[in-house]
C-alpha cells in the first residue's frame, strides 16, 4: 500500500512530532512526514526533523504584511510538497478560513484537552479550575472556528487532587504521544470517515481511547413528537463526575426514558379499547 505523504507544521518543541516520525520510522504508521515547516526559526522540532533526514522549512511568519500572505505562503509549500494531509503539531498560529476551506479534511491538529471542553489556551489550569476528574487530549479534523472540528481520537487521563497545571500537562502530553500517532495510524489505513461534520472510525480503541466522535441519539422533541438531534456533549463537561463513558450512559438512559414512556401510552390505549370492548359486550348481554 502506497505511504499517506504528510507534512507537518510546528511552532516550538515539536515532542508529539517526533512522535509521528518515530511511528513513522518504525513502520507502525503507514505514512511518510514529507515536510516540516515551522513558522518559528528557533523551533527545537526542526532540528528533529533534520536529525530524522525530512525536509524542514521555516516560514517566519513576522515576515508577512497579513495573515492572508503566510498562509498563501504555507499553502504553496505545502502543495509543491505532494503532502496529502497536514497535521498540526503545536502549531501555534491561527489560521485563515481559506486556508482551512483548502485544506478541509486534509488536515488534522492535537489539543490538549478532552474537546469540546476547554478550547484555546490554559487548558490544563481551567481542568484543575474547573475541579473535573479526567482531562485529556483531542485529535481532530480542523474547522475555522479554533479547536473545533470532528474527532479522531481522544485520551483522557484522571486528575490528581494535588496536579498543578505543570503535572497535568506532562501527564497529558504523555497520552499526546500516543494519540497522535494512532490519529495518524488509523487515517494513513483508511478507517476514518467523515459524515455530516462527525468522525467515525472503524477501529477498536485501547483502553482510556475513543475513537470518532459520539453517535448523536435521536430525542422526542416535547412539543412536536418531531425527532431531534442533540448538540455534542463534552466528555469532560458538567459537574466534575462526568466522563466521556459516562455520558454515553447518559445518552442510553434518554433513549430507555423515551421507550418506556411510549411503553406506559401504548398500554393506556390498549386498556381503553379492552374497557370500551368490555362495555360493549355488557351491554350486549343484557
Ligand atoms: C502540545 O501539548 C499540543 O497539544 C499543544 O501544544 C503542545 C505542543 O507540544 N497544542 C495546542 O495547544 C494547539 N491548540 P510539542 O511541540 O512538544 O508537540
Amino acid at each position: 500500500m502506497a505511504k499517506l505523504k504528510v507534512a507537518a507544521l510546528i511552532s516550538g518543541r515539536g515532542s508529539n512530532l517526533q512522535a509521528l516520525i518515530d511511528g513513522c520510522a518504525d513502520g507502525t504508521i503507514p505514512a511518510e512526514i514529507v515536510l516540516v515547516i515551522s513558522n518559528n526559526p528557533d523551533a527545537a522540532g526542526l532540528a528533529r526533523a533534520r536529525q530524522a533526514g525530512i525536509p524542514t522549512q521555516v516560514i517566519d511568519h513576522r515576515r508577512f504584511r497579513d495573515r492572508a500572505a503566510f498562509d498563501a505562503a504555507l499553502d504553496t509549500a505545502l502543495k509543491a510538497s505532494g503532502a496529502a494531509l497536514i497535521c498540526l503539531a503545536g502549531f501555534m498560529r491561527l489560521l485563515t478560513r481559506d486556508f482551512v476551506e483548502t485544506w478541509r479534511d486534509r488536515m488534522i491538529n492535537i489539543h490538549p484537552s478532552l474537546l469540546p471542553a476547554f478550547p484555546g489556551l490554559d487548558t490544563h489550569a481551567r481542568a484543575i479550575a474547573g475541579g473535573h476528574r479526567f482531562a485529556g487530549c483531542t485529535v481532530h479534523f480542523v474547522r475555522f472556528e479554533t479547536d473545533t472540528g470532528p474527532i479522531v481520537v481522544q485520551a483522557r487521563v484522571p486528575v490528581r487532587p494535588d496536579d498543578t497545571p505543570e503535572t497535568l500537562a506532562s501527564r497529558v502530553l504523555e497520552v499526546e504521544h500516543k494519540a497522535y500517532p494512532l490519529a495518524l495510524r488509523l487515517l494513513a489505513e483508511g478507517r476514518v470517515r467523515i459524515e455530516g461534520e462527525r468522525a467515525t472510525v472503524d477501529a477498536e480503541p485501547p483502553d482510556g481511547f475513543r475513537l470518532g466522535d459520539l453517535p448523536v441519539p435521536p430525542v422526542a422533541d416535547r412539543r412536536s413528537g418531531a425527532l431531534q438531534s442533540r448538540p455534542h456533549p463534552s466528555p469532560a463537561e458538567g459537574n466534575s463526575n462526568e466522563t466521556g463513558t459516562e455520558t454515553m450512559v447518559n445518552h442510553d438512559d434518554t433513549h430507555h426514558r423515551a421507550t418506556y414512556s411510549g411503553f406506559i401510552k401504548l398500554a393506556t390505549i390498549s386498556s381503553i379499547v379492552v374497557a370500551i370492548a368490555l362495555g360493549l359486550m355488557a351491554l350486549f348481554l343484557l
